[in-house]
């Protein structure tokens, strides 16, 4: 049964989709080799566009659908397996024949607001929390039908914590926080921690609501990992190293921070424009080494 891994941050730019992208391409490339599903689920389809080119992505959709398909089905009382929308092998390398891809389109970007329509229709307490918890289950339902085809799937969300991606932490085993090391995520962070908390606390007290025998608490695994450490000797790299120092410190995440942090390198930027993982790119560069760190130790903590 597949573990499933969200990574997230309502901030923007700070690594999620690289982060997912390399986690999973080098849990899929590198002893034990594992098969990897890697879900889009950002209207924005950066991770898409890593796996695929837009001509192919282009015909795929049409054909197969995206994420967004299974969110409309929900919409329209349908069901649309995902079995059906995944992407079997969407990169040409051999070396990554192992991933598989639910691509993403800029569609999503509305779904937010037509499940949020359907809550009118609710009128008891029962029911409000009974379509409280459907609508953040839909992925969590499509995932189960194909998780013992997979070892791993990572869930790269959007920078917010709307609907989409409390869809993905309904549905996860546990989450990745990206992080980089500046002054504005060090006091965000904090914010992340208490609002998942809060969505996780939502989520039991539905479940009770509906059934009171339900468990009751449940915690997510929950990890953090800085990226993009800015290593330019000077102030910035200085404030860098200051504040992943002050965040490992904080009681909530001292036992939370992995110790493999990725750094501001170029090898990252060229290896995208390649749309390739750093280790097919440039193997032996800064962050070919940091990233499969990070994936070892992802492995070890998370499963
Ligand atoms: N270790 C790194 N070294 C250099 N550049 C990096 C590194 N990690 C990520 N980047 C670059 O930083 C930019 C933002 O990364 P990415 O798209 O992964 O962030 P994101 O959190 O997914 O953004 P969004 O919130 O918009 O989805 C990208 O241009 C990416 O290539
Ligand atoms: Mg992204």
């Amino acid at each position: 049964m597949a573990k499933v891994i969200s990574f997230i941050n309502y901030k923007g730019g700070v690594g999620k989709t690289t982060t997912t992208f390399h986690i999973g391409c080098a849990l899929a490339m590198f002893e034990p080799k594992k098969k990897v599903l890697l879900i889009d689920a950002d209207p924005q389809t950066n991770l898409t566009f890593l796996c695929c080119d837009f001509k192919s992505w282009e015909h795929r959709v049409k054909v197969n659908g995206s994420l967004e398909t299974v969110y409309s089905a929900y919409l329209d009382q349908k069901t649309s397996p995902l079995e059906d929308i995944i992407w079997k092998k969407p990169m040409a390398r051999p070396e990554l024949s192992n991933v598989d891809l639910v691509p993403s389109t800029i569609e999503l970007l509305d779904i937010d607001l037509r499940l949020q329509s359907k809550t009118h229709a609710a009128t008891t307490i029962r029911e409000v929390a009974q379509t409280h918890l459907d609508q953040r289950s839909i992925l969590l339902n499509a995932i189960k039908e194909i998780a013992d085809q997979y070892d791993y799937v990572l869930i790269d969300c959007p920078p917010n914590l709307y609907l989409a991606t409390q869809n993905a932490l309904y549905a996860s085993d546990g989450y990745l926080v990206t992080l980089m090391p500046d002054h504005f995520s060090t006091v965000g962070v904090t914010f992340l921690d208490r609002k998942v908390r809060q969505l996780l606390k939502e989520r039991n007290l539905a479940e009770q609501i509906v059934d009171p025998n339900s468990e009751g608490a449940r915690r997510l695994p929950s990890y953090l990992c800085f990226v993009k450490v800015n290593v330019t000797a000077g102030r910035q790299q200085i404030v860098a190293r200051e504040q992943m120092a002050i965040v490992r410190g904080m009681p909530n995440f001292k036992d939370k921070c992995f110790d493999t942090h990725t750094e501001d390198y170029k090898d990252i930027r060229e290896a995208t424009t390649e749309q390739l993982p750093v280790f097919l790119n440039s193997s032996g560069s800064q962050n070919d080494v940091l990233y499969r760190r990070m994936a070892e130790e992802f492995r070890e903590k998370l499963g």
